[in-house]
């Protein structure tokens, strides 16, 4: 069965939507300017959608293999699917040659994202090592011919998502921004470390900021941007024109409603109790009922990092298998909570490894 927010909490929600403003990056439309960040196994369909509901202005899906779409993988296939009720979504490619790109941004365009965008930020050795993801900013001289290719093919716009560079003595970002305006590519979005920095460090907004001041696209900055005061804070003096959240919404759901609230933490445990039925319900349309056990699990666990007694909750969770078990724990767990609200606690160390 579907679950449906309260009017209580709609309303909560409406209120503070209306203060989103609408922008637009190239010649895409974005419902605000702050979206949700591509994240393997995490930004799917569903949970995409439950962030738009919650405020999100547009998203990019999880990083999607070239290969996997090119060999008609079924899994890979299903990874594509943006749901009709989905706004402004882009659909995220990996891979390292241009032909292999090009044929899979071309099947990957018939399931009607909004843009496509390539991954040149992962980090990760499996594929690095074949030349994708971070790997294709090392070598700049290929990318003019990389990213004309793969736009031949396209109807809709085509985007980046860079590090800053390799490793410290290599940052390109700059010039990447400039190869990639003249190839027509539309904006492009900047994890601020380098790919030797993985997730370490923070991220390096002086250096967002200095590419973005330049003008030459639009850029989006992206890394650390984990709290409402950081959120308020970047988006009063920043030259760019949009935001992308990763890890920040996966603790606080209300992330990008907060960011347009006055009064900051007003999301309470009753609340997050709401965004768990719907994110299970949206699930349950796309994942088996063990998949879904599997994934809200962890949306729980990261749901009630700083409430109170969390780690009691921690310690029970992994006992419970089945759904209606998971939920009847995160019930008690979070409507005794009740009206609490949680402490905002940055934690840098919070998922130190991804794709990007
Ligand atoms: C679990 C996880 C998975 C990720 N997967 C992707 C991905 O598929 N594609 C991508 O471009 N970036 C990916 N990233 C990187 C994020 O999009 C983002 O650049 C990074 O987490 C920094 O932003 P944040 O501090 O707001 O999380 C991932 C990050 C995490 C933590």
């Amino acid at each position: 069965m579907v679950y449906e927010f309260t009017n209580k909490l709609k309303s909560k929600i409406n209120k503070l939507k209306e203060k989103n403003k609408s922008i637009c990056l190239g010649s895409i439309y974005f419902d605000s300017p702050l979206l949700l960040a591509p994240m393997s196994q995490i930004s799917n369909a569903p949970f995409r959608y439950l962030m738009q509901e919650l405020g999100s202005g547009g998203s990019v899906s999880e990083l999607i293999s070239c290969h996997g779409i090119n060999y008609r993988n079924q899994k890979t296939l299903d990874m594509l699917k943006v749901w009709p009720e989905e706004k402004n979504v882009g659909i995220q490619l990996f891979g390292e040659d241009a032909e292999s790109m090009k044929k899979a941004a071309d099947i990957a365009q018939t399931y009607n994202p909004k843009f496509i965008d390539i991954n040149m930020g992962c980090p990760v050795r499996k594929v690095v090592s074949k030349g994708g993801g971070s790997a294709l900013m090392k070598d700049p001289t290929k990318l003019e011919n990389f990213f004309n290719e793969i736009k031949s093919v396209l109807s809709i716009p085509l985007t980046i998502k860079i590090r800053t560079g390799w490793d410290t003595d290599s940052r390109n970002a700059l010039e990447i921004v400039s190869i990639a305006k003249s190839c027509g590519i539309e904006f492009v979005a900047i994890h601020g470390r380098t790919r030797t920095q993985q997730y370490k460090g923070s991220a390096d907004w002086n250096y967002i900021e200095h590419i973005a001041s330049e003008n030459i696209l639009p850029i989006i900055g992206n890394g650390d941007l984990h709290d409402p005061v950081s959120v308020k804070k970047r988006m009063k003096s920043s030259s760019c024109k949009a935001f992308m959240l990763g890890r920040g919404p996966l603790r606080s759901p209300f992330l990008f409603l907060e960011a347009m609230d006055d009064t900051s933490n007003t999301f309470t445990a009753n609340d997050y109790f709401e965004v768990i039925m719907r994110l299970s319900s949206l699930y349950e349309s796309y994942f088996d009922e063990k998949k879904n056990v599997i994934n809200l699990r962890k949306h729980i666990l990261w749901f009630s990092h700083g409430f109170k007694n969390s780690v009691h909750l921690r310690s029970n969770i992994f006992q419970i298998k089945d759904l209606g078990g998971l939920l009847e724990l995160s019930k008690s767990y979070f409507l005794e909570l009740g009206e609490e609200t949680k402490a905002s606690q940055y934690d840098s160390s919070f998922m130190t490894s991804g794709h990007g």
